[in-house]
């Protein structure tokens, strides 16, 4: 279908998607940019943009319910950076929310990473040994053996986070009120080394942009605080059932 788009029937040739960036790029190197490899490529960034984001912003949203001073705290602190707005002027807000803005919500960025420690959106990751390898604790792994690192479990570890390691706390990410990050063998929630998530740095971008634009604006509640909210087991860490929240208008 978008190939036959780009064949100049429709839109005039002048389509920006990534599928079509990728489409165009095929033209080079037919033979490996084939079908099913376009195929697979539209599916990593389905899986590895979409689902990751859009579901640390709903563990997010469960974690400041639970916290409700944390939830005031950030509204506060993109109160303070990006300055304050009529009620429901979205856009107004979000024509403030600059690059350097982002950049100054730091308690934001903790409270995102905090999340992303206990609900990892990659909750394990599966690898396969391309050889022969002894990991430091002289364990023999051979080649082809599938080696998956918990990231769930890391996050929670005592001996990796401390006594408190099960409980969220933006504040262990902030040195003097400024954001230092883990090293990524000890947070590996965007995975570490040469394989490190492309879109880190976009993903934390959209997030906080999200982030400020509904804390700023709402106040959320859980529909029904006595009920139990846990994960699906999936290949992203979802909520079973989904988040059902109450949002408040705050009075700006
Ligand atoms: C909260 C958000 C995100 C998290 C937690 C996350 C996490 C991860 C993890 C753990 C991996 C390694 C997977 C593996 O090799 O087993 C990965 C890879 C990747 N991610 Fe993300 N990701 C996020 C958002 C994004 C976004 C928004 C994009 C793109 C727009 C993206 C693009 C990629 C790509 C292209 C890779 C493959 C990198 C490679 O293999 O060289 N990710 N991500």
């Amino acid at each position: 279908m978008r190939r036959h788009d780009l064949l100049g029937f429709k839109n005039n040739n002048r389509k920006e998607d990534i599928l079509s960036r990728f489409l165009l790029e095929s033209k080079k190197n037919p033979e490996t940019m084939n079908d099913r490899y376009l195929r697979d490529i539209i599916l990593n960034f389905m899986f590895a943009g979409k689902d990751t984001t859009a579901g640390t912003l709903s563990w997010f949203t469960y974690l400041l319910c639970k916290h409700p001073l944390i939830q005031e705290k950030i509204a506060q602190e993109v109160k303070e950076t990006v300055g304050s707005c009529e009620k429901g002027q979205f856009t107004q807000f979000v024509e403030k929310l600059t690059e350097g803005a982002l950049e100054k919500l730091q308690y934001l960025h903790a409270a995102l990473s905090e999340t992303l420690r206990l609900y990892p959106a990659v909750p394990i990751d599966r690898q396969s040994a391309c050889k022969d390898d002894i990991l430091p604790d002289g364990f023999k792994v051979k080649k082809g053996d599938g080696v998956n690192h918990v990231t769930y479990a890391m996050g929670r570890m005592k001996y990796i986070w401390g006594d408190d390691a099960e409980d969220f706390r933006p504040g262990r990410w902030l040195h003097d009120g400024v954001f230092r990050p883990e090293s990524p063998f000890k947070f590996p929630a965007f995975h570490a080394g040469p394989r490190t998530c492309l879109g880190k740095d976009f993903a934390y971008r959209q997030m906080k942009i999200v982030a400020a634009l509904l804390t700023v604006f709402f106040r959320f509640n859980l529909k029904d605080p006595s009920k139990e909210v846990t994960y699906k087991t999936m290949l992203t860490l979802h909520i079973d059932q989904g988040l059902h929240v109450r949002a408040v208008h705050r009075l700006l």
